[in-house]
């Protein structure tokens, strides 16, 4: 069928829309009609091809829609269903056959590769295969082709349009704290980076009852969110010594890197009390390198990766959904709504950091 999508032409430059012919739906796969795609800083390190990826591309991998059509095989979802996409696993590695879906062998492949496992195309233009498939799903369009396997059923009661960040930037932030860094009621942690995926940690670290949260972040708006989103304490790393500052206040349990900078990386260890653990979630270019006292990790700090905050999205989705609607993660303060052809001002309004989650409505 023919949609239309925001098509990146080359390296940096601008989202075009332009209509774009998906493929035929094969037996595991659901075509979604877009309701709310958000823009991540993912898809814009993409565009700007620190990941190895083509031109013409569609990007987009937040995606929330209702299900239009599945295929012969599908039994998750059925048409009219609410679904929220997200990344992708092969789901026959070791990793994935275990239950453990963000460690899968073919992870990269799979969100990063441009087209199905098998080579083929899932976006046309002009009759070509462009680069497409983007986690599975390409959503920055009218309608998506994704697969079963990323595509996760929420709650129809919620309302639909907030709830694409929960496929990748939310679930990211809010996973490393509540999968993998699991901190006690009554613990520390320090965040640097008040994007959407350091503001989600800071809801979460809210939510399991950390005592001291600091946030960190030269743009005084995002620091004053993060204050009111539950973070105690909030650092510009431009005034001062971010470190001195926290390991003042004890040094943190946990820490979440949430910038991809090396320098920032670092901080994020050297902040931390002992025992302490780092989660690294910031995305740096490939091959990036990052130096460490040896000592400070050798007397009992240690740092963790983290990709998609460890979630296995048909369950941890549905839980982060019913804490929206609790008002317990309140994803509405971080969003502005744009058509999906005003892509570019949502772009540069995140890349300026006026908003924090741009989500275009196809
Ligand atoms: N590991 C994963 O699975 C995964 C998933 C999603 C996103 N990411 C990555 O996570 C990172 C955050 O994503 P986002 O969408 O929140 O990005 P974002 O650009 O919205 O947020 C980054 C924040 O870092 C702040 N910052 C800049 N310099 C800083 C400094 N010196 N100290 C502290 N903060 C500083 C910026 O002001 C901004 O608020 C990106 O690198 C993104 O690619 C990783
Ligand atoms: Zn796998
Ligand atoms: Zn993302």
């Amino acid at each position: 069928m023919k949609t239309k999508a925001a098509v990146v032409g080359g390296k940096s430059g601008k989202f075009e829309i332009d209509e774009v012919e998906l493929a035929e739906l094969r037996d595991d796969e659901v075509l979604v009609r877009v309701v709310g795609v958000g823009v991540c800083h993912t898809d814009l390190i993409c565009r700007d091809q620190l990941y190895p990826v083509s031109f013409p591309a569609v990007f987009g991998h937040e995606g929330s829609g209702v299900v239009e059509k599945v295929g012969a095989k599908v039994g998750k979802v059925r048409p009219g269903d609410h679904v929220v996409m997200t990344y992708r696993a092969c789901g026959r590695c070791p990793a994935c056959r275990r239950g453990d879906p963000t460690h899968c062998a073919e992870i990269f492949g799979c969100n990063f590769g441009g087209r199905r496992a098998d080579g083929s195309a899932t976006v046309h233009r002009h009759g070509l295969p462009i680069f497409g498939n983007f986690f599975n799903q390409s959503s920055f369009a009218a309608y998506a082709l994704a697969n079963e396997a990323n595509t996760v059923k929420v709650d129809s009661e919620a309302p639909l349009e907030y709830l694409g960040p929960l496929g990748c930037g939310i679930q990211t932030g809010a996973g490393a704290v509540m999968n993998v860094l699991r901190p006690a009621a009554g613990s520390s942690i320090a965040v640097f980076g008040c994007g959407s995926v350091g503001l989600a940690a800071i809801m979460a670290a809210h939510v399991v009852g950390c005592t001291t949260v600091v946030a960190v972040d030269p743009q005084e708006s995002r620091r004053s969110l993060a204050l009111e989103l539950g973070a105690s304490h909030a650092f510009d790393p431009t005034q001062g010594d971010v470190v001195a500052e926290i390991q003042k206040l004890g040094g943190a349990d946990f820490s979440l890197e949430c910038t991809g900078i090396p320098a920032v990386f670092r901080q994020a260890v050297d902040c931390l009390a002992v025992p302490g653990v780092c989660g690294l979630v910031g995305a740096a270019p490939l091959g990036t390198e990052v130096t460490l006292d040896m000592n400070n990790i050798m007397f009992g700090r240690s740092v963790v990766g983290i990709i998609e905050g460890q979630s296995v999205p048909d369950e941890f989705i549905p839980r982060l959904v019913a804490l929206f609607r609790q008002g317990r993660l309140p994803l509405e303060k971080l969003v502005r709504f744009y058509a999906l052809d005003e892509i570019d001002q949502a772009v540069r309004d995140a890349e300026s950091g006026q908003v924090v989650k741009a989500i275009l409505r196809p």
